[in-house]
């Protein structure tokens, strides 16, 4: 099976979690992207919800659909959101925000009762940080941002580089809130708590992609199937 095979798979194992009437959180990114047409089939079908999305490009994708949207300022607290992630650990902490989407994601997880994750096997680590982190900063003050989240880094034991994230034709990347993204890969993360702490002690951070504590449950799909990891319900 292809990988994107398998997040459609989780996706729809995820699907079987929502329920008449729930105020839902839309992730973003390719595995997202599957459940945001698998909800879009159930809206046609009658179901009736109410949803944020993360990005811009999930909002396009589910007005494309049909699929009634709300704001956080209308609907700030909700039952459920189902995300993609770029890594989760055993504790099921994550890296999130290959997609750019990471401070909306983080807002929706954090005002939902449940956050569920969904992936396919190559997203699984026993230690957090292969996937570069990525953290979202302001552009005033770029180069010194960058600098500062060097030196934590280099605190924190890690010899990394701290690179701005460009466009495939070559621009800075800027994310739907105005902001640039900072990739660092760190290899592993000994301590994730401790390095989100001391990153957000740097003035110009906006908000980086370690989600910790806020995952509830993770559908792994493999080619043997489907592993569920935490409590989705
Ligand atoms: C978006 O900013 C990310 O957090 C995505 O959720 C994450 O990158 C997973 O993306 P895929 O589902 O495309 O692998």
């Amino acid at each position: 099976m292809s990988s994107d095979d398998l997040k459609r798979q989780a996706a729809l194992e995820a699907a079987k979690l929502i329920e008449p009437g729930m105020r839902l959180g839309l992730g973003t990114g390719s595995t997202a992207k599957h459940l945001v047409d698998a909800l879009g089939a159930m809206v046609a079908d009658g179901l009736k919800v109410v949803c944020v999305p993360t990005s811009e490009g999930t909002r396009k994708q589910a007005e494309s659909l049909g699929i009634p949207l709300t704001t956080l300022d209308e609907t700030p607290e909700l039952d459920l959101t189902i995300d993609g992630a770029d890594e989760f650990d055993p504790s099921l902490r994550l890296i999130k925000g290959g997609g750019g989407a990471l401070v909306r994601e983080k807002i929706v997880a954090v005002a939902s009762a449940r956050m569920v994750v969904i992936t396919d096997v190559s997203k699984e680590v026993p230690v957090l940080g292969r996937f570069p982190l990525p953290v979202e900063v302001n552009p005033f003050g770029l180069e010194s941002t960058r600098r500062q989240i060097l030196k934590v880094l280099n605190a924190a034991g890690h010899d990394c580089p701290v690179v701005l994230r460009r466009t495939p034709t070559g621009g800075v990347y800027v994310t739907d809130g105005g902001h640039y993204i900072l990739d660092c890969p760190l290899g592993q993360i000994a301590d994730p708590e401790a390095l989100s702490m001391a990153l957000f002690r740097v003035p110009g951070v906006v908000e980086h992609g370690l989600f910790l504590g806020l995952a509830k449950a993770v559908i792994v799909a493999d080619d043997t199937g489907l592993r569920i990891i935490g409590n989705p319900a």
